[in-house]
């Protein structure tokens, strides 16, 4: 209980500078929210009077707007709408399509992004250029394909949207079911995604696997950012964490994009055309929340630290945010987390959580991110909550859409030793299995703190390694998982702490 209400206490801020422009914010919404509410009963007004008084209005609204369809798009459409529903074999990386939105400007900046997961020959789709890449021929063989996105100036009077490629943008699936069905191999799911997205193969598939894709599935997750989804729309999957479709959602969804076009044509930008699209043929969001949109400034290490209970799927605006490892570019900070992750992805930022009891220390890992050493017991249910280390996208209240800690930064108790990830190393047995799989993780910088006196003055100063050893199987069994227990193996000569993930014994309660 204490402890609860002193992490309520700290969790009040009194920056002026954060309060002023959150000040400024507040006055902005009450002004957009004036303007929304008489925009939206005006609307309303409109749409009531032509609905009443035009008779043609709702039956024949979408059949002219499907009439400027080219019959052979369609006829495309409908011929292939089986090719998804085959076999029920497991999905696998060659079920799923990548339509990846970019411009022929910013794919020189970004690609190094995809190229960080895409697997040339293996991973199926396309980028979705604006304009022919002159200057980026050769096109390099470690990119996906290309494909220049169809002329959209017919488009024109439905284009009030601030998102300059909205429209293009929105089209990706159209496009992207036009060019899959000259393969007309076995898909299952279209995934969307930004040019700085970065994705986690084996953990997209892993997750799609636990939907039916025979089924009206659009999989992904909103914003960290309160105010992101509050002005685009809570229901909505952001592009840059990227999302997934449906075989046959993706077919219904591409076969009224146009209606849908037409029908919205001042939203903010394609991910929300989308949104409003899914949501007018009957389906709702399915939040993962392995997607990461990452609508978030600075160091985003505390997020990183206490992922939730999921497999990580993406993470985005990777340039936008400092560096995730300390001391490293982004370049190569994104590579170091390649490392951990193909060691072992299903077990890549999942949390565990363990104690030392003779010491009053607490460990919280992150597998192949960062280990954290707290000089007091604090529970798991605080330690799963990120420190926020982050500033959110926009300054408006509420900042996130979830829990978060701030320490008091002069309290040793409450400021743990952070260490990042460093190395990792699979160890086989004596006849060659693989069995075990070690990462290091290394600390950043000394604490500059006195060791908590309230838990007995234990200093962990001196540890300047964690070792984690972790089981080679791979931890997919789909949703129901319970968290991974540990042990701490502390030897007070050594500065190196070993810790040992097991599965949890059935009525273990942490600590
Ligand atoms: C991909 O396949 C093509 C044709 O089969 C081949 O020429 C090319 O070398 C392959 N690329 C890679 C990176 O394996
Ligand atoms: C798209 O088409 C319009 C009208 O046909 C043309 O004026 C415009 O230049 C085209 N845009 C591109 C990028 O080709
Ligand atoms: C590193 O990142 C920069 C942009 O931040 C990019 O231009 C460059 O190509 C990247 N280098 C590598 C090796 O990926
Ligand atoms: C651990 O901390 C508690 C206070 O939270 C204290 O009463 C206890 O003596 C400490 N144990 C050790 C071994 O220092
Ligand atoms: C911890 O150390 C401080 C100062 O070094 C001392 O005042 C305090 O009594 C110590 N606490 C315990 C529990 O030993
Ligand atoms: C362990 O840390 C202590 C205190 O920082 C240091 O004096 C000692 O040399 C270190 N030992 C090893 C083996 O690194």
């Amino acid at each position: 209980m204490s402890l609860l209400r002193r992490y309520n206490l700290m969790s009040q801020t009194n920056s002026t500078e954060l309060i002023r422009s959150q000040q400024n914010v507040a006055q902005f919404s009450n002004g957009v929210a004036k303007k929304l509410y008489k925009l939206v009963v005006i609307s309303g007004l409109v749409l009531y009077i032509m609905y009443n008084l035009w008779p043609g209005f709702h039956c024949c609204y979408s059949f002219s707007v499907l009439t400027h369809l080219r019959p052979t798009v369609v006829g495309n459409l409908e011929s292939s709408y089986s090719s998804g529903t085959g076999t029920n074999s497991a999905t696998s990386i060659s079920h799923i399509v990548f339509g990846i939105a970019s411009t022929s400007n910013s794919w020189r900046n970004k690609r190094w992004f995809i190229e960080s997961w895409w697997r040339p020959n293996v991973t199926r789709g396309f980028v979705f250029l604006d304009t022919f890449p002159v200057d980026l021929i050769p096109w390099p063989a470690s990119s996906p394909p290309f494909r220049i996105s169809e002329n959209t100036s017919r488009y024109k009077d439905y284009d009030k949207h601030e998102m300059t490629h909205a429209i293009r943008l929105a089209r990706i699936i159209r496009e992207i079911i036009n060019e899959e069905d000259q393969n007309d191999e076995d898909v299952r799911w279209y995934v969307i995604a930004d040019d700085d997205t970065v994705i986690f193969i084996n953990n997209l598939v892993e997750v799609l696997s636990r939907y039916d894709y025979n089924k009206y599935f659009y999989v992904g997750m909103n914003s960290e950012c309160h105010a992101s989804n509050y002005f685009h729309s809570f229901e909505m999957a952001f592009g840059g964490a990227g999302y997934a479709l449906s075989y046959p959602l993706a077919r219904a969804l591409a076969k009224n994009l146009d209606v849908c076009i037409r029908r919205y044509p001042s939203l903010y930008g394609s991910d929300h055309i989308v949104q409003s699209c899914v949501a007018d043929l009957g389906v709702s969001l399915t939040q993962e929340k392995g997607f990461h949109q990452i609508d978030l400034h600075s160091d985003i290490s505390g997020l990183l630290s206490a992922h939730p209970q999921s497999p990580l799927v993406s993470l985005h605006h990777l340039k936008v945010v400092d560096p995730i490892f300390p001391s490293m570019t982004r370049n190569q900070s994104l590579n170091h987390l390649m490392k951990a992750a193909n060691a072992d992805e299903s077990r890549l930022l999942q949390q565990t959580i363990c104690y030392h009891k003779q010491n009053n220390w607490s460990f919280s890992i992150s597998w192949g991110y960062s280990a954290q050493v707290y000089e007091a017991i604090y529970p798991p249910s605080i330690l799963r909550l990120p420190l926020q280390t982050f500033r959110p996208w926009m300054f408006a209240k509420p900042f996130y859409i979830l829990n978060t800690r701030i320490p008091s930064t002069k309290d040793p108790c409450q400021i743990p030793h952070v260490f990042f990830f460093y190395s990792v190393e699979t160890i086989t047995d004596i006849i060659g299995r693989q069995h075990l799989i070690a990462t290091t993780y290394t600390r950043r910088r000394p604490r500059f703190l006195p060791a908590c006196s309230s838990t007995g003055n234990h200093s962990a100063a001196h540890i300047n390694m964690i070792r984690v050893l972790s089981p080679v199987l791979e931890m997919h069994d789909g949703v129901g998982r319970r968290r991974e227990c540990c042990e701490v193996e502390y030897e007070s000569r050594s500065n190196t702490t070993n810790v040992q993930i097991r599965a949890c014994v059935e009525d273990e309660i942490i600590p």
